[in-house]
């Protein structure tokens, strides 16, 4: 069975986040048994990787979108994946969604329903590109728009999954975008795309895909409560009511695995743990850290006000003062990463920070860090935890969304309850008493590594989810 995977973002050419990673991971994963190939912008970052792309379909302009072309490139292993190509639209330095300052783009309200309305006419028009489409897979609010447009085009009708990764990101534009974005005025109610008088892309793909998932069970759930649903609580909460949300939790694929990972040096498995020790003396040194028999603590993460990093920079000082040292990579809001710096600047030898994304350098620091960071105020899944397991550095975590259903407290990582400054420091402490209670810092190190939520089996659930939506043979009651 053939599935379009729609998605804004993929690990191979170009990542923000998590979605990046999902996105190059879980169509691969679903071979054999489905045929998946992705959809999505035309970036500069994929145009200028120096594969071939071979031009496939032309789609008329339509109100403001412009017209464009649908190209197709090949991955090395096979996977296809569809771009939209329209240089107007996508063909630009800076980020999927936004410059390299962090500023959203004004029109990613065009260029996201470009996406969604190319998706859409390559359901309606199976002869478009000679694949026809069985599936949908949309995932976050820049494709939600795609439900919507399958509907209204109406031409022919296939199930969609609507994943959420972060709610928190909704798309959410003035009412006067109807027009140029070419949706009926008809639609604009509250079981529609209507989110207190504006246009939401979000609510969009809640309100019209055949089965709304997200990325872990304890999100699913928090999300249909005022605390996580950003006023879309109501609307999850009826779709669970109708069995159509469910929370599926995401996995990690080979890629990521300290035995063969090129950036490190050396590699290492469990139990290696002098070549565990050789990374962490390397990150010392990139980071220009003194010599330290302490442990190192690490953050790998987007730097927004989600990840509770402001929460970090005020305990800084007593995890210094116990003895142990920080490393930082990140990327984001500029007051966040100018609170790193500045912490750095206090703790010369002791901290070090780097301002930016590399995915090289995150690796090592997975691999080299003893313990990673992530006071997440809310998780709708969270990999980076899932990665520092992998790689023998212990997650101390906020006991939320995913982060509650992939770390068990004082097995293979440290949770705490409260999100305050005084539960997180009562679990650094914990922490420093496992560093140096070495036994049990080591059988934890070793069920963190061992602890396998493989791709291979995360994908077992969205096989069933599939299977189920097509077996269903009229649209779903939403
Ligand atoms: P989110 O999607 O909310 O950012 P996740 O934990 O799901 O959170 O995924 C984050 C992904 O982005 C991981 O692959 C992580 O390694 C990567 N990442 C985050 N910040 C950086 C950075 N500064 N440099 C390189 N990779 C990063
Ligand atoms: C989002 C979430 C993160 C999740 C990722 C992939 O960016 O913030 O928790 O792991 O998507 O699903």
């Amino acid at each position: 069975r053939r599935v379009l995977f729609v998605t804004t973002e993929i690990a191979d050419f170009i990542k923000a986040g998590g979605l990046g990673d999902v996105s190059a991971a879980l169509p691969r994963a679903l071979k054999p048994g489905y045929d998946v190939r992705v959809l999505m912008p035309g970036y500069r970052q994929i145009l200028s990787a120096g594969k071939p792309i071979v031009r496939v379909a032309q789609l008329p302009a339509s109100h403001a979108l412009p017209a464009c072309d649908i190209g197709r490139l090949v991955c090395d292993d096979g996977l296809i994946i569809y771009l939209v190509l329209c240089p107007s639209l996508y063909d630009r330095d800076g980020n999927a969604y936004g410059d390299d300052f962090g500023v959203g783009w004004a029109d990613n309200d065009i260029r996201f329903a470009r996406l969604a309305l190319a998706a859409a006419a390559i359901v309606n028009d199976p002869s478009l590109l000679e694949w026809q489409v069985d599936l949908l897979h949309l995932n976050d609010w820049a494709t939600g728009l795609t439900a919507g447009y399958v509907r209204w085009l109406g031409r022919r009708y296939v199930p969609s999954v609507y994943t959420i990764h972060n709610l928190a990101y909704q798309g959410v534009f003035g009412a006067d975008r109807l027009e140029p974005l070419g949706i009926p005025p008809s639609a604009f109610h509250i079981d529609g795309v209507e989110y207190y008088g504006q246009l939401s892309f979000m609510k969009t793909g809640l309100s019209y895909a055949s089965h709304v998932t997200t990325v872990s069970n304890n999100y699913a759930r928090e999300i249909t409560t005022p605390e996580f649903g950003c006023g879309l609580e109501g609307l999850l909460a009826k779709r669970a009511l109708e069995g159509r949300l469910s929370g599926l939790l995401n996995g990690i694929d080979d890629r990521w695995d300290p035995r063969h990972d090129t950036h490190l040096a050396p590699n290492f498995g469990i139990n290696d743990w002098h070549g565990k020790r050789a990374n962490t003396q390397r990150v010392r040194r990139m980071f220009g850290l003194d010599p330290s028999g302490g442990p190192l603590f690490a953050v790998v993460s987007r730097l927004v006000s989600q990840k509770g990093l402001d929460l970090t920079c005020e305990i800084a000082d007593t995890l210094v003062a116990a003895g142990g040292q920080l490393v930082v990579i990140g990327r984001g809001e500029y007051a966040i990463e100018q609170s790193l710096v500045a912490l750095a600047g206090r703790h010369p030898g002791q901290i070090g920070v780097n301002i930016g994304f590399d995915e090289g350098e995150a690796r090592q620091i997975y691999a080299g860090s003893d313990f990673l960071l992530m006071p997440s105020r809310f998780e709708p899944c969270g990999l980076s935890q899932l990665y520092a397991q992998r790689f023998g550095s212990l997650p101390i975590a906020h006991r939320t969304g995913g982060l509650a259903d992939t770390i068990q407290d004082g097995i293979n990582g440290l949770l705490f309850d409260e999100m305050t400054l005084e539960a997180y420091r009562a679990t650094l402490r914990r922490a420093f008493d496992l560093f140096h209670a070495t036994d049990l810092f080591y059988a934890m190190r070793r069920a963190a590594m061992a602890g396998r939520l493989h791709w291979r089996q995360a994908v077992v659930p969205y096989r069933r989810l599939y299977a189920e939506l097509l077996a269903e043979t009229s649209p779903a009651s939403s």
